[in-house]
């Protein structure tokens, strides 16, 4: 009965005329065309899908009709779906001052330290960028409520349902090169060997591109900057502990090592070799001048690597997950316990050659996806019903009306509140001798080396009727790191020191280029006087 009345729906909505023309930008083009027949008359429509519908041409930046005679872009480079529009130039002005050799310019005070003396900024889920819409071999079986859904619904709206899966497990917008250029330096390099034998990246969907084009995208990268060092997580799933067949399904030991060579041929000369270095006892000077400067910890490390020296062994990674956006009070909190205790946290991983991990990301709880499925998929839901049990799940008290529909939208939502840890942690580090963790992970890395805490997602896209002038906020999320390492360095080095106060003076111009900013945006979920 529930497919009759999706089927039925489709093919009215199919039949509707849709004009592609006046759309002037990615995302309206294309989520007016994959979301609604004509826009005016199905309103009131919780099923909107149509199979035909509007795409949109970078080359001359139009919308056209699905088929046009007058699209100049082959149906491949034609954008199809919404979440995949190009970050607008005009939020990426291009590569950013300071952050793409912060290593560089840090090096005056850092040369002795080693790498487990630093905090490194990072991503969470790095390559999802560039998610295509087929399902990885590895499945989505974490994730619960997507794979129900996907097989409730799949084949039946050819690509829809994958798309849809993508809008929850995409958390990046910027390449790999672009975060690269703003100051990340801890990637969460994922991975999965497909039935074709080749290995692709993946969040239950697989990249777009093998996972080798990434790493040759990093090597290229590393080669023109010869001072920075990119510590790079390879696992299939973030867990640091699985081995064997419970880290990669279905996966022989031969097939890893040959792809862990093929790995460390990208990088060759440029890997650290742990006969020599070693992350808790070199300076970071000499892991440069040896060419030291990729740091592969690598989770089955024994299967994976076959005990390689050039690389480090995952379980190494002291992967702290923290809480979950749907509980920002609770995660406030155990941010803030975690930042006071992390001196020692840190002491007693260094000890042991452990880098301590904190994520500061999230993903899409199953309650938001349940509801926005049905929203998206089913005729017959109460929309007003559906988005009340899903605003409220997030626990904001603000937070009764909208119930955010992408994985961006969440992670932006989550960043705005990630700031105020980070910022007063950060205030902590002088008044109280704090320090931060060897690396972060997070979601909606933004232009300048910032995480995104407005409501316009990062693609452009924007979520009508937020507080005006928000829509694009952004929190210095790399330069505050970064400050941390100076204010680490300069700790003994004392007032005087020139190269400290140098540091210290344009860090901070370039922090309050983006400040910590806290506003009331009922709709949108943000608070000014919550959780604290
Ligand atoms: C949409 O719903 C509203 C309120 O339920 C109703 O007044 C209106 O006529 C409906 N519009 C259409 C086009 O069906
Ligand atoms: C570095 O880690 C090793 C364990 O791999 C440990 O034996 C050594 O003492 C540590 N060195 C420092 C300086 O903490």
């Amino acid at each position: 009965m529930f497919r009759a009345a999706l089927l039925a729906s489709l093919t009215a909505s199919a039949t509707a005329s849709i004009s592609c023309s006046g759309y002037e930008d990615c995302t309206t083009c294309t989520s007016q065309s994959h979301l609604l027949g004509e826009p005016s008359d199905d309103a009131n429509s919780t099923l909107s899908t149509t199979l035909f519908g509007c795409r949109w041409c970078p080359q001359d930046n139009s919308c056209h009709k699905d088929g046009s005679l007058f699209n100049p872009c082959s149906s491949s480079e034609s954008v199809s779906y919404f979440d995949v529009c190009p970050v607008p130039p005009e939020d990426y002005p291009g590569v950013p001052d300071f952050l793409p050799d912060w290593m560089a310019n840090l090096m005056p005070v850092i040369s002795d330290l080693t790498l487990l003396d630093l905090s490194l900024p990072g991503t969470h889920d790095t390559l999802t960028y560039d998610l295509s819409t087929t399902v990885s071999d590895a499945g989505i079986d974490d994730y619960d409520e997507l794979s129900k859904i996907l097989h409730l619904f799949s084949g039946l709206i050819p690509g829809q349902i994958e798309d849809f899966i993508r809008q929850q497990a995409k958390t990046q917008a910027l390449s790999i090169t672009q975060q690269l250029d703003n100051g990340v330096r801890f990637l969460d390099f994922r991975n999965m060997q497909e039935s074709s034998g080749d290995w692709y990246s993946l969040h239950c969907l697989q990249s777009n591109n093998p996972s080798l084009t990434y790493l040759k995208e990093i090597r290229a990268w590393m080669d023109l900057h010869p001072s920075e060092i990119v510590v790079m997580w390879v696992s299939k799933h973030g867990d640091q502990n699985a081995v064997g067949d419970n880290a990669y399904p279905g996966v022989s030991a031969e097939d890893k090592q040959a792809y862990f060579a093929q790995l460390l041929d990208v990088f060759s000369g440029l890997v650290i070799d742990t006969a020599v270095s070693q992350p808790n006892s070199t300076s970071v000077s000499d892991l440069i001048a040896r060419n030291h400067r990729l740091v592969p910890y690598v989770s089955d490390y024994a299967e994976f690597t076959g005990g390689s020296q050039y690389a480090m062994d995952g379980a190494l990674v002291d992967n702290n997950l923290g809480s979950s956006v749907d509980g920002e009070e609770d995660a406030y909190n155990s941010e803030m316990a975690m930042f006071g205790s992390m001196k020692d946290l840190r002491a007693a991983d260094k000890a042991r050659n452990a880098l301590y991990l904190r994520s500061m990301a999230t993903s899409s709880p199953d309650f938001q996806v349940e509801a926005v499925a049905m929203m998206k998929f089913d005729p017959l839901a109460n929309s007003d019903e559906q988005t009340a049990k899903c605003a409220q799940g997030f626990n904001i008290p603000s937070l009764t009306s909208w119930c955010p529909p992408t994985l961006n939208d969440i992670g932006q939502m989550a960043a705005y509140y990630k700031q105020l840890s980070l910022e007063e942690a950060y205030q902590k580090i002088d008044t109280d001798g704090w320090v931060f963790p060897n690396a972060f992970y997070i979601d909606a890395l933004d232009y300048d080396g910032t995480i995104r805490s407005g409501s316009t997602l990062l693609n452009g896209l924007v979520r009508e009727g937020g507080v005006e002038g928000k829509e694009k906020t952004r929190y210095a999320y790399a330069d505050t790191v970064v400050g941390a390492n100076v204010k680490l360095a300069c700790r003994d080095r004392g007032e005087a020191d020139a190269d400290c106060a140098a540091l210290t003076e344009l860090v901070e111009a370039r922090r309050a280029k983006y400040p910590a900013e806290r506003w009331d945006d009922l709709k949108y979920g943000r608070s000014a006087d919550w959780p604290v």
